[in-house]
């Protein structure tokens, strides 16, 4: 590759060129979204960038259903990191998302090496227990395990159909030497990914996942495989209107008119294409440009904020038919907050990070201890001030502990002033951490009792 970012979603060290991740990956920034009630990861661009985001916010807006989909590896403790990605899941319940989650126990033990029941001890432990008292609603959240849950194998492999070796080695750089499990765990994640679109978990809406943007690939595979899994291509025409065409396969030819000689059936095309204009009609359309046999239709009146129905009414005649009818999920992507020793954040360099168990004297010496953007000496603080932008206290502050823009706009003034000191900063991120950690933990023993619920 001609020096371009490689995303590796199971290496310990990841590019933190967020901007350059966002051109070279077509991503979107966050910054041209109006965010109803954005979080505090939102107003600090901590979640920074996003894929069809505005599908989501469009179907809040016309009160139509979306979903939520993460997931989580249980491959040690639960730690600050983790926390991000649900509290992005908390933000979207609240705007009225269902949630899934994942628990990736298939994933953890390819790639880590864990055993199942190791998997199911530390997720229910380690993970799950912390999730209500990160303000999930039990209720309205539902965790499985991907060993439990087979149909999102099957889609995996279905899906599977559509890609090969070459793109599993050009978006994971997996060679001859990968063991299979680890190239069959991204499409298991893809099922993942789009399961809760199946009639039986929720039906046909947008779903969107909230994720490190380590985990990037995985939705390019997804989003590959289902718009070719897709019989019909919707796109906005050069001069306005809203062109569909067929997109023949092998499973789906026959549906869509062609014989198995290869010529056209031009009965089962003329049917085909009365059949989707009705459904057009019906939706609010009169005025179509048709070419059955090459099968393609021009709905010229359509403009782009039609794009969402009509896609619905693809999809929906789709699954009429007997296709899966997926639509690409949407995503939003998180930065890391840096590890407290100055490198990344893992779970198994305990000093890197702050565990939802640790106790309140480990946060104090993990805190005290953590690489500082201070200056030497403190004459030489006073004078040139210290760096809040390589700061662990005060990054943590900002990613996790200090809600109050306002508050958190005067220590990084103060901070870069010289006015605050590097023990001075340690001091108020030890006082906020353990605060909230009290309080995570004091609201997570009365909520013990919900673990189970999550698991319906
Ligand atoms: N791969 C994710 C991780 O490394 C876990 C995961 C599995 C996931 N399935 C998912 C994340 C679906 C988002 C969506 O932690």
């Amino acid at each position: 590759m001609d020096g371009g970012i490689r995303i590796d979603p199971w290496s310990s060290s990841q590019s933190t060129d967020y901007q350059r991740i966002i051109d070279q990956f077509g991503l979107s920034s966050l910054d041209s979204l109006d965010l109803p009630s954005p979080s505090m990861l939102h107003r600090r661009k901590i979640v920074f960038a996003h894929r069809d985001l505005d599908v989501i916010l469009r179907a809040k807006s016309k009160e139509n259903s979306f979903g939520v989909l993460t997931g989580l590896m249980p491959s040690g403790r639960m730690h600050l990191g983790h926390k991000m990605v649900i509290d992005q899941v908390k933000w979207f319940q609240d705007l009225g998302a269902d949630v899934t989650i994942a628990v990736a126990d298939l994933e953890a033990h390819a790639t880590r090496g864990l055993s199942l029941d190791e998997c199911r001890k530390n997720a229910l432990q380690e993970y799950i227990s912390n999730y209500s008292a990160m303000g999930l609603d039990p209720e309205k959240t539902s965790i499985y395990f991907q060993s439990e849950r087979p149909i999102v194998q099957r889609i995996g492999f279905t899906l599977g159909k559509k890609t090969n070796l070459s793109e599993m080695e050009s978006i994971y750089g997996f060679n001859g030497e990968t063991n299979l499990a680890h190239v069959q765990a991204p499409l298991v994640q893809v099922g993942d990914i789009v399961h809760p679109m199946l009639d039986e978990y929720g039906g046909l809406r947008p779903i969107v996942v909230p994720v490190g943007v380590d985990q990037d690939p995985h939705l390019r595979l997804t989003r590959g495989l289902t718009s070719k899994s897709n019989w019909f291509n919707l796109k906005s025409g050069k001069k306005g209107g809203l062109n569909i065409s067929l997109s023949i396969q092998d499973d789906n030819s026959q549906s869509l008119g062609v014989s198995p000689d290869g010529k056209l059936n031009r009965k089962v095309r003329d049917d085909l294409f009365s059949k989707l204009v009705e459904k057009l009609t019906h939706i609010g359309f009169s005025d179509f440009i048709k070419n059955p046999k090459h099968g393609t239709l021009s709905i010229p009146s359509a403009t782009n904020s039609d794009y969402d129905d009509v896609k619905r009414v693809l999809l929906t005649f789709e699954r009429s038919m007997g296709g899966l009818g997926f639509l690409q999920p949407a995503s939003t992507y998180h930065k890391f907050a840096v590890g407290m020793t100055g490198d990344k954040m893992s779970s198994s360099k305990p000093n890197s990070t702050i565990f939802l168990t640790d106790e309140l004297k480990d946060i104090q010496k993990k805190i005290k201890s953590a690489f500082s953007g201070g200056k030497s000496t403190i004459e030489e603080h006073r004078r040139y001030g210290g760096n809040p932008d390589v700061d662990v206290a005060y990054q943590y502050l900002m990613y996790f502990f200090e809600d109050d823009d306002q508050v958190l706009k005067e220590l990084n003034e103060g901070y870069r002033s010289g006015k605050i000191l590097a023990g001075e900063m340690k001091d108020i991120c030890i006082e906020k951490a353990s605060s909230w950690m009290k309080s995570h933990q004091e609201i997570k023993d009365q909520n013990s009792h919900l673990i189970n619920d999550f698991l319906i």
